[in-house]
């Protein structure tokens, strides 16, 4: 697959079905991620990989539960405010992310980032963003999740196995599974709005309204 193609439409796939992915497609999925660089290549990272229908099964219980967290405490009124101003492109997301609360026991594959020993925080996440990448160029649909880390840590870790006491800490739980809906290019604000040259304030000297890469 094109890197631009990859690049431009690895967008958060959370529909996706529940078809098994196969062993040869998880272990290139880990293969390109651990591949990615890490601070000092230190590579302190671990990765856990969960397909056990009953695991995700109480996985999606305990994501369902930090979903109602988050909604209750950061996200509270967010869907409210973007129904009443029209903000579409969050209602959208929040109906997304609400579909993949109710349905996570159908994910067919979750993969687990953990790291240590890690002060800045973002040795794990060009790893993370490898694994989505190769998932991509395998026809997989992932989704970048923190919630449950952050409101379901020490239950995550006792569901995993994760050895206590030994400073590993959950960066994300990525879904995975063939997607139910479309590819598309990743809309954002364009790269001159939030980008300066030189100093902080001061406009590029070009432009690009439009995604450079169409497919
Ligand atoms: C650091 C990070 C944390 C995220 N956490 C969640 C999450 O807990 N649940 C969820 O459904 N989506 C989560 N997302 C997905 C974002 O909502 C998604 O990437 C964003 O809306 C852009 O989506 P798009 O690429 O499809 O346009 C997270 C993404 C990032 C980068």
């Amino acid at each position: 697959m094109d890197l631009n193609e990859a690049l431009y439409t690895t967008r958060a796939m959370r529909r996706v079905s529940s078809d098994p992915i196969a062993d040869d497609v998880v272990r290139a999925m880990m293969d390109a991620a651990i591949r990615s660089p890490s601070g000092g290549n230190t590579q302190n990272w671990r990765w856990v990989t969960v397909t056990d229908r009953s695991k995700i099964d109480r996985l999606a219980v305990l994501y369902s539960d930090a979903w109602a967290e988050l909604n209750a405490t950061l996200y509270k009124g967010r869907a409210e405010t973007a129904k009443a101003t029209g903000d579409e492109t969050t209602v959208r997301v929040l109906n997304s992310a609400q579909w993949l609360a109710d349905n996570f026991e159908k994910v067919p594959l979750v993969v687990f980032p953990f790291h240590r020993n890690d002060p800045s925080g973002a040795s794990i996440y060009p790893g993370v963003w490898s694994l989505m990448l190769a998932a991509r160029s395998h026809g997989v649909g992932t989704c970048l999740t923190t919630v449950l880390g952050m409101f379901k840590h020490d239950e995550l870790c006792e569901l995993l196995g994760v050895p206590p006491g030994k400073g590993w800490t959950n960066a994300a739980a990525v879904t995975a599974g063939y997607p139910l809906g479309k590819w598309g290019l990743a809309e954002r604000a364009p790269a001159h709005r939030v980008t300066y040259a030189e100093e902080w304030g001061q406009p590029p000297t070009w432009t690009a309204d439009e995604p450079l890469w169409g497919g």
